[in-house]
């Protein structure tokens, strides 16, 4: 039998498995699934923003074959970033500080991008401000180049409503009562959440960032894994944050995520994610 060949590693981004976490989560009440993002050939979900970003700048005309990309990661979607701008002929320029593994640093070389590290924190000791400092400087330098600003840029979270929420709308064997994501830009979830509501009005969305991460209007404190929360489930030892509303007040036996599955919420946090 023979089965039609992906043109390249990008056509194999997205349909990924979902997996019931029984081992994890034995309470009979609950069922927790996890969709397994870590199976998009550059190893994470950013993979579908990447190509989806890319692919809507070359047809729209923003890029062409040999146009230089400019983004500031710190890790994964500067992996994607680099495995989309290989495959399609663009330069891209990865801004990068300390904090970026020596694993990502590697492979942003081998899949061919300028690595431009900076070493100066910011006002907040951190080094975002330094990573978008030198973006300016290089786009100042380079004109023509295009920044992709994963923040600001609309294709991010529409990556993942047509990726994420529409394969789990297809995926999903019953009605979901909660979506847990984790964010940095939130693109991810902002998609997933808009297009499995259309399909599941009632669904709530939690947001899950690592303990320091001001996301979520918190003190700064300092995270010693680089991505997001997906990094604490891949042995990334720490505490993580969810919206207040999930977290249980007390220590119980319970993981908070089951115990959200159990809840029903109505807390201001609740409602604001909706
Ligand atoms: C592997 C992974 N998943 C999810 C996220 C969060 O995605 P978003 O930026 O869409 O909020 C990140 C952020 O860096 C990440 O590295």
């Amino acid at each position: 039998m023979t089965t039609a060949a992906a043109e390249s590693v990008l056509d194999c981004v997205g349909n990924t498995p979902i997996v019931t976490l029984r081992r994890l989560f034995p309470e009979p009440d609950v069922e927790v699934l996890a969709k397994l993002e870590l199976m998009n050939p550059g190893g994470s979900m950013k993979d579908r923003s990447a190509r989806f970003i890319v692919e809507g700048g070359l047809s729209d005309g923003t890029l062409r074959a040999g146009s230089t990309l400019i983004e500031s990661s710190s890790g994964n979607f500067g992996v994607a970033l680099a495995m989309a701008a290989r495959v399609h002929d663009l330069r891209f320029t990865c801004v990068v500080d300390p904090k970026t593994t020596r694993a990502n640093l590697a492979l942003l070389r081998h899949l061919g991008a300028d690595v431009d590290m900076v070493d100066d924190t910011d006002a907040h000791g951190g080094y975002l401000g330094s990573r978008l400092r030198r973006v300016r400087e290089l786009l100042a330098e380079r004109p023509g180049a295009v920044w992709i600003n994963q923040y600001a840029n609309e294709r991010n979270p529409q990556a993942f409503y047509h990726g994420i929420g529409a394969e789990l709308v297809d995926q999903l064997p019953a009605a979901p009562t909660v979506l847990f994501g984790p964010v940095s830009t939130t693109g991810s979830l902002l998609g997933s959440a808009r297009r499995l509501r259309e399909r599941f009005p009632d669904l709530r969305v939690t947001a899950v960032d690592a303990a320091g991460s001001v996301i979520f209007g918190g003190r700064p404190g300092s995270a010693s894994c680089p991505g997001s929360a997906p990094a604490a489930f891949r042995n990334c030892a720490g505490p993580t944050r969810s919206t207040t509303s999930c977290t249980s007040p007390t220590p119980t036996p319970r993981s908070p995520a089951a115990n959200c599955c159990r809840r029903r919420g109505s807390s201001r946090a609740d409602r604001a994610a909706r």
